[in-house]
């Protein structure tokens, strides 16, 4: 876990890949980005190898793990296929994401509590094979307790509604909820991250709890790198994290 005054940034590089995967062609390649990134501030390289593999690849996630001091933090759904995949990959880090075939990008929490017996079952085959388990999930204290019953490591809360806000108000009660997930989380020994929807504009209000250890930060960084390059846009989200903790 970080101290209060630092917070770790996970970047998510699914979409350098996506630009690749439009074209059917070598480049960009989510490998340069992940080491650009490293060395601008980033702390792990996120990726989510997704059913469809609609963006990153078997072989990205194995040229990414084989690359030195870079934690890899390998999003997956939960199904025998990804969990063997895992094993096989042995990524530092496995974030256990619901996924629909049909929808732009993960759209909602796991249901931990609904979950049953699956779910803990995998939890407990990542864990044998050294690899710590994160669930995403919105941030509600039924969810948070499950996730500490099926011993996941970590929880990873869902940021996206707060992103969504459309208004003070709303962004506000989102706010609240997503402290009220952490202090669930810190409660229940687990560590805290949280992801999904963050931007430069919208990052700092989460950013400034210190009971979140990490954030796992995508679209909007590699948007920006797209105008001014990686490094910036790993940079900048970097200070503006670690700037709202001081
Ligand atoms: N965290 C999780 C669990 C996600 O599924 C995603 C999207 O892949 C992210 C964080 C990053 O979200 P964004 O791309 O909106 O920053």
């Amino acid at each position: 876990m970080t101290d209060k005054t630092s917070i770790l940034l996970g970047v998510n590089i699914d979409h350098v890949a996506t630009l690749r995967q439009a074209r059917g062609v070598t480049y960009p390649e989510p490998l340069a980005a992940a080491r650009i990134a490293m060395h601008s501030g980033a702390d792990s390289i996120t990726v989510h190898l997704r059913e469809d593999r609609r963006h990153i690849q078997e072989y990205d996630v194995f040229a990414i793990r084989a690359l030195e001091k870079t934690p890899l933090n390998l999003e997956m759904a939960a199904t025998p296929e990804m969990t063997d995949f895992a094993v096989r990959v042995q990524p530092h880090y496995c974030c256990i994401v619901p996924e629909k075939r049909e929808e732009l990008t993960t759209e909602g929490g796991l249901d931990v509590q609904g979950s049953g017996q699956y779910l803990e079952s995998v939890c407990q085959r990542l864990r044998d094979a050294g690899i710590k388990v994160s669930l995403f999930i919105d941030p509600r204290e039924e969810q948070v307790e499950a996730a500490c019953r099926v011993g996941a490591n970590s929880i990873e809360l869902h940021t996206g509604h707060y992103a969504n806000a459309t208004s003070s108000a709303e962004k506000e009660s989102e706010l609240a909820r997503i402290r009220q997930g952490v202090l669930f989380g810190q409660q229940s020994g687990l560590q805290v991250n949280a992801g999904h929807g963050l931007n430069y504009d919208n990052v700092a209000a989460v950013a400034a709890m210190s009971g979140i250890s990490e954030l796992n930060i995508g679209h909007a960084i590699v948007a920006r790198a797209v105008m001014t390059g990686m490094h910036e846009a790993v940079q900048s989200m970097k200070t503006i994290m670690l700037e709202s903790r001081s």
